[in-house]
């Protein structure tokens, strides 16, 4: 057997002289850094959750119907008809929260240890767009089923757009192609969820890859291995505290696979709505004009961006400000690498204002969602009795939002004046031994 594929192997490179060093290149002589944590397990994460996504999409795409008639009662054929229908669906819906909390997680894993400075802001910079990619992948995914959460959640989102000066409603007209979320802006959003946006993050997600690739991996001591002592056991030019990706990391990451398995399977077995923060109970409702939702909130992970448009108030006659805000909210995110002027990159060794700050930002995050999510309209009542809990909430809200951005301004100014104080950083990584 082993002969078999000798042979395949040469007739291969004999063809593609190239294809062999590039597996070596990204593989078994991509030299990581030897103490990689948890933390580290969501990269690989994020790319499992991509693939089924994909192929989970192949396979309800067969049963789909995007069009305002067809839609709604086309997933319920896949619910109850189709063989399995059920669980590629939920391991669809299932998948698409998951990939947030990944992404989230990968996100803050980043943020820890400073993988955004340099050599990496390209790394970063590419890992936001794809994030902007996912957003708006999942938010035309969600319209497609067509219930009334998809109807109504189309509808405030596009309408969003309607604040910009002058061009605003033709601007949302041309975007929903009609005067009411229907069939154009069905065929629009299938057409780019299933087959330009999945395109885009996978070009995306491979650049992002590649241009790590070129730097190496940072780690939780934020020390460059490159720059450190070289020569390991596999190769006397190589960083010493470097081990080869394969088989290393494929098999660590494996068991990072397993407990994602387990988790995703809970959920799709036993809890698919997860109490409605999975799967919406609004939207197992069809689309109905005529009837608006309670509650029009959009599902959890876009909660923290959709506080903040709430949270601003119209003012100077115009509510495009809070648009402004929730977009901001994430622009900034991409300015990390330019706001955070310290050069020590691991919060193992910065100064308590830094790892305060980030706790703080954390929380007010988590604020701003339960704000948009309606948990402090819940809780408000509940806890303070009978209280104007408008008032109440837009003031918690505000504060949070307060919080998520003053975050930035202090990390701007923490590290800009050189008010930080770091701890020394080790020479090698401290599990080198
Ligand atoms: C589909 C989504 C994504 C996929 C599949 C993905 C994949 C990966 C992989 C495989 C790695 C190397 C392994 C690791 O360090 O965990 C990585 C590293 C990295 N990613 Fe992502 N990523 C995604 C989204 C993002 C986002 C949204 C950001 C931030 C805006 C981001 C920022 C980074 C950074 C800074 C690194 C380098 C980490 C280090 O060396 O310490 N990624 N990514």
């Amino acid at each position: 057997m082993a002969n078999v594929f000798s042979n395949i192997g040469a007739w291969v490179t004999e063809r593609a002289p190239g294809m062999m060093p590039m597996y070596r290149a990204h593989m078994t002589e991509y030299y990581a850094p030897k103490n990689f944590n948890l933390w580290y397990y969501f990269g690989s994460l994020a790319l499992l959750v991509l693939v089924s996504q994909i192929v989970t999409g192949i396979f309800l795409t067969m049963n789909y119907n995007p069009s305002a008639a067809g839609a709604f009662d086309s997933v319920q054929y896949i619910m109850r008809d189709v063989e399995w229908g059920w669980l590629i669906r939920y391991m669809h819906t299932t998948g698409a929260s998951l990939f947030f909390v990944v992404v989230f997680l990968h996100m803050f894993r980043g943020i820890m240890y400073g993988s955004f400075k340099k050599p990496r802001e390209l790394v970063w910079l590419l890992g936001m767009l794809i994030f902007l990619a996912l957003m708006a992948e999942a938010f035309m995914g969600y319209v497609l089923p067509w219930g009334n959460m998809s109807f109504w959640g189309a509808k405030v989102i596009i309408s969003l757009f309607g604040t910009i000066p002058y061009i605003g409603n033709s601007l949302v007209d041309w975007i929903m192609g009609d005067f009411l979320p229907g069939d154009a802006t069905l065929n629009r959003f299938f057409a780019l969820h299933v087959i330009a946006l999945p395109l885009v993050l996978l070009l995306l997600v491979v650049l992002h890859i590649a241009a790590l690739h070129e730097v190496g991996s940072n780690n939780p001591d934020g020390v460059e291995i490159k720059k450190g002592p070289k020569g390991n056991r596999w190769d006397a030019l190589k960083p010493a505290d470097g081990i080869p990706f394969h088989p290393y990391y494929t098999v660590k990451d494996l068991v990072g696979v397993g407990a994602l398995l387990l988790i995703a399977a809970f959920i799709i077995f036993f809890a698919p709505t997860l109490g409605g923060w999975f799967l919406e109970p609004d939207n197992a409702i069809p689309a109905n004009n005529l009837l608006t939702p309670a509650e029009i909130k959009p599902m959890w992970y876009f909660t923290p961006f959709y506080a903040i448009v709430r949270m601003i108030p119209s003012f100077l006659g115009s509510a495009v400000w809070g648009v402004l805000a929730m977009f901001g909210s994430i622009v900034v995110l991409f300015l990390f690498p330019w706001l955070d002027r310290t050069k020590v990159k691991s919060i193992r060794y910065r100064g308590t204002g830094y790892k305060v700050a980030l706790g703080v930002w954390v929380l007010a995050f988590f604020g701003l969602g339960a704000v948009g999510a309606g948990v402090t309209a819940e809780v408000i009542p509940a806890w303070f009795g009978n209280v104007d809990v408008t008032t109440w909430e837009n003031l918690f809200g505000r504060l949070m939002t307060l919080l998520y951005f003053g975050f930035f301004a202090f990390l701007w100014a923490y590290t800009h004046f050189g008010w930080e104080k770091t701890k020394p950083v080790p020479d090698r990584v401290t599990t080198h031994d």
